[in-house]
């Protein structure tokens, strides 16, 4: 028997059509953005995390000279948050990405598996959905409701 599965996103063409939080979120990831470590893809990504507290933290992809030692941009915000806030909820996610000499061609850039991985492990611990955004520097934006949108047939800890 054949099945489908659908996903719901939605697109915005502008960072004016977001909340006042949402766009404030979009503005640190940008920051974050222009601070990442990657000399050697040259490929910038920045990462926002709205807590449900409201404060609003960051993170950027750390390369390395042993590639796989690098981090991508996500996973070192949601690491740190994790660290620090340990009993915080994470309410909304904002990705921004692309190369360092962006063209509006670059369309944004959804998190990699890996992350998707880490960022459905903190949803599963939090028992409720974070929000994810991820855009470009044209301000063109995807939102998921929940990272399961992301990772159908998602594993989690509720398996084990
Ligand atoms: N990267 C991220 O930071 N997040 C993603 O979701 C995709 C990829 C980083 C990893 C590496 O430093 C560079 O982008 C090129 O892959």
């Amino acid at each position: 028997m054949k099945k489908n599965i659908a996903i719901k996103y939605e697109q915005y063409k502008s960072g004016i059509e977001l909340t006042e939080t949402e766009q404030k979120l979009f503005e640190r990831a940008k920051i974050a953005r222009k601070n990442a470590y990657a000399p050697y893809s040259d490929f910038f990504v920045g990462c926002a995390v709205l807590l449900d507290n409201g404060e609003i933290f960051s993170g950027n992809n750390q390369e390395n000279a042993a590639f796989p030692s690098g981090l991508c941009a996500e996973r070192t915000a949601i690491f740190w948050v994790g660290a620090n806030f340990p009993d915080q909820k994470i309410k909304k996610i904002f990705i921004v990405g692309g190369p360092k000499e962006f063209s509006k061609k670059n369309p944004p850039i959804p998190p990699c598996g890996a992350c998707r991985q880490s960022i459905m492990e903190y949803e599963t611990k939090q028992n409720q959905n974070i929000e994810l955004y991820f855009a470009n520097l044209n301000e063109d934006i995807i939102k998921v409701s929940s990272i399961k949108d992301l990772l159908p047939f998602y594993f989690d800890s509720t398996f084990l």
